[in-house]
């Protein structure tokens, strides 16, 4: 049975949680496991006329039938876990490993304090740097030591291990986007580690040699918060006319925009070893493409933009958002098309 493992390829906000959560009902997913940084990503859900926005959850839960843990790695804020367990639901089927570190409220106003952090990288606030430093200094806490955490405590890795050879089907979620990452992104403006497909594994406790497929997510334009390079970067009024503004889930902070850039859309494949990509909001650049289920339906224009991202790249689109609903989505990979790119040709 198949993992998969889902990142986003530019600086976040790709749209993941919409792609993510129909992945988890239509694989049936017995497991969904959240990777990445911890609470300064927020991922959006819609589906049956809600809205959810998750910062600690993995956008899984929506399939009732699964398990949504967070992995290792992830830094978790109890107040906030706690919170969305009980919006979403979801009660003991979510879980999360104890050697989680927590993130304390003097985490919090330290990444807010900080100039550095706050004005010139343009952090989210959320405490996640700081937690970062104190899990290296071998400071932090971890979720073994917080009373109100001790029923949702789980070996994560064994499970999600043990799921695998049972040949059950999991689904890892990456946060954040490959160029926000410690290492292959835009450095200093980047994250506090690394958010690579690679680092999701290990946050959750997955080798590499388990993984099948690798799905980078990418929107149809590019959007970042916070300082640091955009290549391509039009002004907010640009932004605004072509409907490309947006507001972001955590901070509520005017997010820029950038048309996308096939450049780096293929560093981004190379550096997540990507097998397969998803392109979302393209009803946003095509307005005709609102809702349409069926890749035969979508404008000219549209097809074109998307065969010259898959002939630039060389890896198939399998995925296609065209609204914000769960099932606004063309999906190649369940149609059969294993390799769009060849029947394009
Ligand atoms: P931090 O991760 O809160 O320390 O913020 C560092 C940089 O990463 C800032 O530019 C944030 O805006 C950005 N960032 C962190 N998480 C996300 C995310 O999930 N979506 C978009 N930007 C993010
Ligand atoms: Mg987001």
């Amino acid at each position: 049975m198949p993992c998969k493992v889902v990142v986003g390829g530019f600086w976040g906000d790709e749209g993941k949680g919409k792609i993510i959560s129909y992945l988890a009902l239509r694989d049936r997913i017995d497991i969904g496991v959240r990777g990445g940084v911890g609470p300064n990503a927020g991922h959006t859900v819609e589906f049956e006329g809600r809205v959810y926005k998750l910062r600690m959850l993995p956008s899984t839960f929506i399939n009732e039938k699964s398990r949504a843990l967070v992995g290792a790695g992830v830094l978790v804020n109890p107040k906030i876990f706690l919170e969305e367990v009980k919006a979403t639901g979801c009660g003991k089927r979510a879980g999360l490993d104890p050697n989680c570190a927590i993130i304390e409220e003097k985490h919090i106003v330290e990444d807010k304090k900080s100039a550095y952090l706050s004005k010139r990288i343009g952090t989210t606030g959320s405490g996640t740097g700081p937690c970062n430093v104190d899990r290296v200094r071998r400071k932090a806490k971890t979720a073994k030591d917080i009373p109100e955490l001790k029923d949702f405590l789980v070996d994560v890795a064994f499970e999600i291990n043990k799921a695998l050879d049972e040949e059950k089907n999991v689904l890892v979620e990456g946060t954040q986007g490959t160029f926000l990452s410690l290492y292959h992104g835009t450095y200093p403006y980047c994250t506090s580690k690394d958010v690579t497909a690679s680092s999701i594994c290990a946050d959750v406790g997955i080798g590499p040699t388990k993984i099948d497929e690798v799905l980078v997510v990418f929107k149809a334009y590019i959007t970042r918060v916070g300082g640091g390079p955009l290549p391509g970067e039009i002004p907010q009024e640009e932004a605004e006319k072509r409907g490309w503004l947006e507001v972001a889930t955590v901070t509520g902070r005017v997010r820029r925009a950038a048309p996308f850039n096939i450049d780096l859309a293929k560093r981004a494949v190379m550096l997540n070893s990507a097998t397969q990509i998803a392109i979302t909001k393209l009803d946003v650049l095509y307005p005709e493409c609102r809702g349409v289920k069926r890749y035969a339906d979508l404008p000219d224009e549209a097809k074109n933009f998307l065969k010259n991202i898959e002939n630039s790249i060389g890896v198939p689109i399998t995925l296609i958002g065209t609204g914000p609903d769960i099932y606004d989505i063309i999906d190649l990979e369940a149609s059969g098309r294993i390799s769009p790119v060849e029947k394009r040709k």
